[in-house]
């Protein structure tokens, strides 16, 4: 079916991840000291006893999605603005989106779609180690991943947020996957979530149509073999010179509010409330960086990996723009049986989609063990990242 990846370029990752641990990373029980070498001294100058480093694997144990109940056709939309179901599906392939309403949140998808990432995975939601929550929309400022890590019951979880908007994913797993290669963990639990409907202006033709809420999840478990590492090779970026391309800026009607210090005048009222402006874009300038980057971070991606294209068994990108994900298909010479498209269904879930495709192909049955899966997410920030996976 395919060649397997080179396993010296796994062990040398592997290798180097395992030094570079070695020397920063502290034991979960014992400090830096258990990771001391031969010979090392406490910081009291006392000879500590070595302790031989274990570098380990990751491999991923469990997906899962979640969507909202409620869906919006293009005909639904076309009720709102200047459009037409012709004009969306040509230039985009997407179909409808689904958006949250009642009691769902950002919580409740994540929360949705980790719930059965654990359960496909069979981990008790008390041994995850770590919760990785990609997310720009969260329920809360200051982040959801905690309300999430409740609503869940993983009570020894650290749980935190991570913002690279659409690339969020990918950027998740791969910092889960190191979590995982330096030893001290058992289980990372990945989710990329959005609801991007909160700002989306839903009287903007150019936006409106694009994005939908969802969620998606993965259990990276350990496994001590570092050769069965599901990260093969990957590739991540960020220019913030292009950020005004893709924005949903902070704003604020009042002076006090995140602008200046509270001044005498200020006293006895509230500080003023602040609000994320919708989202806006300039779609031709995105278009033209994911067109771009696409490519260029796979083959690094793939490069590292030491894959080339025609081991790629699948192409799991972020689902922006039916013609962005066919753009890099034919550019790998990747047939239509190798992309995962989800995109007709779901729309641009931002950092949801990539997880969400991944979760759908492996509960289709399209995904099996083994498989060489290449993924890869970008958007605002910008940022642009990519992966090689061994299923
Ligand atoms: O997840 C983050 C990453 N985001 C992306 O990757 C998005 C990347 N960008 C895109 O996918 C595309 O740029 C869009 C789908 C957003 C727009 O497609 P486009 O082919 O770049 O269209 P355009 O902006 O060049 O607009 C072409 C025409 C314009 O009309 P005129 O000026 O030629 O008369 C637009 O006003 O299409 C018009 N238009 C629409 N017409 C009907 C724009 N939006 C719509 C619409 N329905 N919804």
């Amino acid at each position: 079916m395919f060649g397997a990846p080179s396993m010296s370029a796994v062990a040398s990752s592997v290798a180097s991840c395992a030094r570079a641990s070695a020397a920063r990373v502290p034991s979960r029980r014992g400090g830096y000291a258990a990771r001391l070498g031969v010979g090392a001294k406490s910081a009291r100058g006392a000879s500590v006893v070595p302790a031989a480093f274990t570098p380990a694997g990751a491999k991923i144990a469990g997906v899962g999605m979640e969507l909202p109940s409620q869906s919006l056709t293009n005909e639904d939309l076309a009720a709102l603005v200047d459009t037409n179901d012709e004009w969306i599906r040509t230039r985009t392939g997407i179909g409808k989106r689904h958006v949250i309403s009642g009691d769902e949140s950002l919580t409740s998808l994540a929360a949705g779609a980790a719930k059965k990432a654990l359960a496909m995975a069979n981990v008790d939601a008390k041994d995850v180690d770590v919760i990785i929550l990609a997310t720009s929309s969260p329920d809360d400022a200051f982040g959801s991943a905690c309300t999430v890590q409740a609503e869940i019951g993983a009570s020894g979880a650290l749980a935190y947020d991570l913002t690279a908007a659409c690339s969020g994913f990918v950027v998740g797993l791969v910092n889960g996957v190191h979590f995982l290669r330096g030893g001290e963990y058992e289980h990372v639990l990945v989710i990329g979530a959005d609801v991007l409907s909160r700002y989306v202006d839903w009287r903007d033709r150019g936006t409106c149509i694009l994005f939908g809420d969802g969620a998606g999840a993965c259990v990276l478990s350990k496994t001590t073999d570092p050769n069965d590492c599901c990260l093969l090779g990957f590739d991540m970026h960020s220019d913030g010179t292009g950020n005004g391309n893709l924005t949903s800026k902070f704003t604020s009607e009042s002076q006090v509010c995140g602008t200046a210090k509270p001044t005498s005048e200020s006293d006895g009222a509230a500080s003023g409330v602040g609000s994320f402006a919708n989202i806006a874009m300039n779609g031709q300038e995105v278009f033209k960086f994911a067109v771009r980057t696409v490519p260029d971070t796979l083959t690094k991606s793939l490069d590292k990996a030491g894959v080339s294209s025609e081991e790629i068994d699948h192409l799991v990108l972020h689902q922006a723009n039916q013609r962005i994900i066919d753009g890099a298909a034919k550019k790998f010479g990747l047939g239509k049986e190798k992309v995962v498209s989800n995109i007709e269904k779901y729309g641009n879930t931002s950092a949801g989609s990539v997880p969400i495709a991944m979760a759908e192909a492996v509960l289709e049955g399209r995904i099996k063990q083994g498989d060489i899966v290449a993924t890869a997410g970008f958007g605002a920030g910008l940022t642009w990242a990519s992966a090689i996976l061994r299923w």
